[in-house]
């Protein structure tokens, strides 16, 4: 049987859930009780049946509601999605990742037949049946990288190297944790980290970079990336904070279990066979504080590491306004035993 999707929505009433299953595949980030920045990158291999790693590409149950959450989004700004006209060879890369990737490990759900450059593609749950010439931007309804990421749950970023660098010269990002596509296109990778603060005085980003410049094809890697989000809003976005930002201050000792969640990002990037392009894959991961303390281990973990934040991570990620209230709120989950390493 294949997944069910849930009817959901990321704003205005918010009735957005996890399942108890996708509570248990949820890719809870910390195997410590503190956190600090690291360059936490290992291969993207195929992880445990039904974990958020078991395929390349995770699609679940937020698929069809993510799907048009990200459709809304485009509508009202455009800009989320752009790609500098060189980009192009790595936008059809990204249409064979994503569709291969889709239709080999999704197979109820998705279909890619391919005739030389004649490709078929069909996506049942969203309803689309395609006929296409690959590399032919002209036979498809929208430029390739946007066509295929509104299928496709996550954020991406299209990333060209030169000058030992990666300049971020395209993506689509509407489900971002504050930065800006609009912002950072054509920015390298020292530029666009430039307000992380931290990792760049210890070396992350260093290191980091000269990791990714020598990516091979065939050869993907991740990281998870983690912060907090009040109510399950996908697009808390700087275009439009004045609609997010004033929801931290709705957090009261009674509603935290239900209005503050943990984000987590699982960050994945490949290098791309025919543009050398890489693309960075953000796939956003949400959970109550009710949801997650239902796994006794990790209500008992995630109060210690809000506790031993340091001030300046905290505050980065915008969540020191409600942080004391979630440590207390939490703190009944904590029982004082010691934890084991791992996750
Ligand atoms: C934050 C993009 C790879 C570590 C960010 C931000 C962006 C970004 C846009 C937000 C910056 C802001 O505040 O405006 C990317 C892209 C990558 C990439 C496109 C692909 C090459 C990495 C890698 C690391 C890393 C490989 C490994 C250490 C971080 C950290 C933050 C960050 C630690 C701060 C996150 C937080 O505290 O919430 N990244 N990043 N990034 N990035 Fe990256």
């Amino acid at each position: 049987m294949g997944i069910q999707f849930k009817q959901e929505t990321f704003r205005d009433d918010y009735t957005f859930s996890n399942s108890p299953e996708a509570i248990r595949r949820f890719p809870f980030p910390f195997d410590r009780d503190e956190y600090m920045y690291s360059v936490n990158i290992e291969q993207h291999m195929p992880g445990p049946p039904k974990s958020y790693v078991e395929f390349p590409i995770d699609i679940d149950e937020h698929y069809v509601s993510e799907m048009r959450d990200r459709a809304i989004v485009l509508k009202e700004d455009p800009l989320r999605c752009q790609s500098l006209p060189h980009m192009l060879p790595a936008e059809w890369d990204l249409v064979e990742l994503l569709m291969d990737s889709m239709s080999k490990h999704y197979p109820e759900h998705f279909q890619l037949t391919k005739d030389g450059d004649r490709w078929h593609w069909v996506n049942q749950p969203l309803g689309i049946d395609q006929t296409f010439t690959f590399g032919d931007t002209a036979t498809l309804p929208c430029p390739p990288m946007e066509y295929i990421t509104r299928q496709c749950q996550g954020d991406f970023a299209l990333l060209d190297q030169r000058q030992d660098n990666l300049w971020m010269d395209a993506g689509i990002v509407t489900t971002q944790a504050d930065w800006s596509l609009d912002f950072d296109i054509g920015m390298n990778f020292m530029e666009w980290h430039g307000p992380v603060p931290i990792a760049h005085d210890i070396g992350v980003f260093d290191r980091a970079l000269k990791f990714l410049l020598n990516l091979q094809q065939g050869r993907p890697v991740r990281r998870l990336n983690w912060t907090m989000t009040i109510n399950p809003r996908l697009d808390t976005s700087p275009e439009n904070y004045h609609k997010w930002g004033q929801e931290k201050a709705t957090v009261t000792p009674e509603n935290v279990g239900d209005k503050v969640h943990l984000r987590v990002e699982l960050q994945a990037l490949w290098r791309l066979p025919r543009s050398n392009a890489i693309v960075f894959s953000i796939r956003a991961y949400l959970i109550s504080m009710e949801e997650l303390v239902t796994i006794p281990k990790w209500g008992r973990r995630f109060p210690r590491i809000l506790k031993s934040l340091p001030e300046p991570i905290a505050n980065y990620k915008g969540l020191s306004r409600y942080r004391e209230m979630t440590i207390d709120w939490l703190s009944k989950y904590d029982d004082g035993q010691p934890t084991s390493p791992g996750f």
